[in-house]
């Protein structure tokens, strides 16, 4: 391989290294954007309604402690730095080995993401 590929592949790992970082930590949640398109009602409806049993009316937890490990405060700021992409694949597909279940089959897309939103809306 002649030395200007090598260069040329180096600088881009390099390049490929650097990127993703700044990008994960603006985009922990946008939740304007979330807003724009789901409907905080609904999700605070569905939330009541599928989630509340375990997480608590106010995502604080502990509403159901006879499962191990317990139901997480969803407003802690370990759970609120996760971006909504993680978030939302642990509701599509759960934990496995722990109480928390795969939404997927219950949920639309679109009401996964009404109850993300609420979820933000919670931590304040
Ligand atoms: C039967 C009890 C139960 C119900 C109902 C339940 N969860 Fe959970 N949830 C848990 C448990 C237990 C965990 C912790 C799993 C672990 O420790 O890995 C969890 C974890 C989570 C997490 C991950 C937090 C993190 O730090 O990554 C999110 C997000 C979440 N639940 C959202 C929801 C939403 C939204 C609903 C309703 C659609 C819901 N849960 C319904 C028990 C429940």
């Amino acid at each position: 391989m002649p030395a200007r590929s090598i260069i040329a592949l180096v600088l881009l790992f390099a390049l490929s290294c650097l990127s993703p970082a700044p990008v994960a930590a603006s985009q922990a949640s946008d939740e304007r954007a979330l807003r724009e398109f789901y409907d905080l009602e609904e999700g605070k409806r569905l939330y009541g309604q599928y989630c509340a049993f375990c997480h608590g009316e106010r995502g604080k937890g502990k509403a159901y402690n006879q499962v191990s490990p317990p139901p997480p405060d969803l407003t802690d700021p370990a759970v609120q730095r996760k971006s909504d992409a993680d978030l939302a694949m642990v509701i599509h597909e759960g934990e496995q080995g722990t109480a928390m279940g795969a939404w997927k089959w219950t949920l639309s897309e679109k009401e996964k993401r009404n109850v993300l939103l609420y979820l933000r809306s919670l931590a304040r």
